[in-house]
């Protein structure tokens, strides 16, 4: 999300200084926990290091759950060093319990190109068989919408329960909705193990709500925004009026930037979504 603003500052953690602060919470005992999530990771060396943090938390609880987002790139382009493509696909795949990429990740993880319902679904079952039992391709582009298609291997070498959710496609950048819906699939998957499907309804619903706010009161002129047709409810306007209101007194420029979702602002929606967009099930 930060690299939407036009500056930021602070130091990016080398490996070596990740190890010593797990090194730090060891000697005090401190390294049971139930999950870890990754998302962007810039270097190779980092990502190792990532490795070996796995290992060593499964070696306290083996029954860690590693949730992660392989991010690499986006719409045809990676955006991190080519090497990472490599690591992630023979070393991290294989560890992970949960794996939530994008549709340009998944074809660097499987060396499938996906265009259709068909080559998602062949993709999660690739990314199975190197290892996590659940498998959400966030986004796959098709015929102007975006498809997530989700896959549930519930033992191994068996076939997968899948699902898919339509999501009408909003046509602007936003940046940060791989990170949550990664977060919120990783929380309702801890409420719901079972059920990835409602997981991810629960999960899409709330970007739904997010999205829409923000586009909705930056780029089309109000009136256009109440007559849209979209599957939310009452609720959504008043976040909208929230969100507009917010915009108003900002003064925040759509046009040069990239819209950053209101996560403070749709804390209701987080935490208590309504479900507007069905899972259907293959
Ligand atoms: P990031 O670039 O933030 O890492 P990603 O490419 O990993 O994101 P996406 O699959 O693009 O993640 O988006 C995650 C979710 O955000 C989608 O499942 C969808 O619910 C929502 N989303 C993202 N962009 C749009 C859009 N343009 N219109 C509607 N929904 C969107
Ligand atoms: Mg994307
Ligand atoms: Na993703
Ligand atoms: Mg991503």
């Amino acid at each position: 999300m930060l690299s939407g603003y036009p500056t930021f500052k602070g130091q990016v953690l080398n490996g070596q200084q990740l190890w010593e602060l797990i090194e730090g919470l060891e000697a005090n005992d401190l390294l049971y926990y139930t999950h870890l999530l990754t998302g962007y990771i810039g270097s190779v060396s980092f990502l190792n290091t990532v490795l070996k943090v796995v290992e060593k938390l499964r070696s306290v609880n083996p029954k860690v759950t590693y949730v992660c987002d392989p991010v690499m790139g986006d719409e045809g382009k990676l955006y991190v060093p080519p090497e990472l493509v490599l690591v992630y696909r023979e070393k991290v795949v294989p560890v992970a319990s949960m794996l939530t990429p994008n549709q340009f990740e998944a074809e660097q993880l499987t060396g499938l190109r996906i265009v259709s319902e068909a080559d998602g679904r062949e993709a999660c079952k690739i990314l199975h068989a190197a290892g996590p039992p659940k498998v959400v391709i966030t986004s796959i582009n098709i015929d102007g919408n975006l498809l997530l298609i989700g896959s549930h291997q519930k033992e191994k070498g068996q076939s997968s329960e899948q699902f898919k959710i339509l999501i009408p496609k909003i046509p602007a950048y936003f940046t940060g909705t791989g990170d949550l819906v990664t977060a919120l699939l990783l929380g309702w998957s801890n409420k719901y193990p079972d059920n990835l499907d409602k997981a991810a309804e629960l999960a899409v619903s709330t970007l739904q709500c997010s999205c829409v706010l923000e586009y909705a009161s930056y780029t089309i002129p109000f009136k256009e925004v109440y007559s849209l047709d979209w599957p939310l409810g009452k609720n959504w306007k008043a976040l909208l009026q929230r969100t507009v209101n917010d915009y108003l007194s900002t003064g925040f420029d759509p046009q040069t930037s990239s819209l950053e979702i209101r996560l403070i602002q749709s804390q209701d929606d987080i935490r208590n979504p309504q479900v507007k967009f069905k899972a259907e099930k293959y």
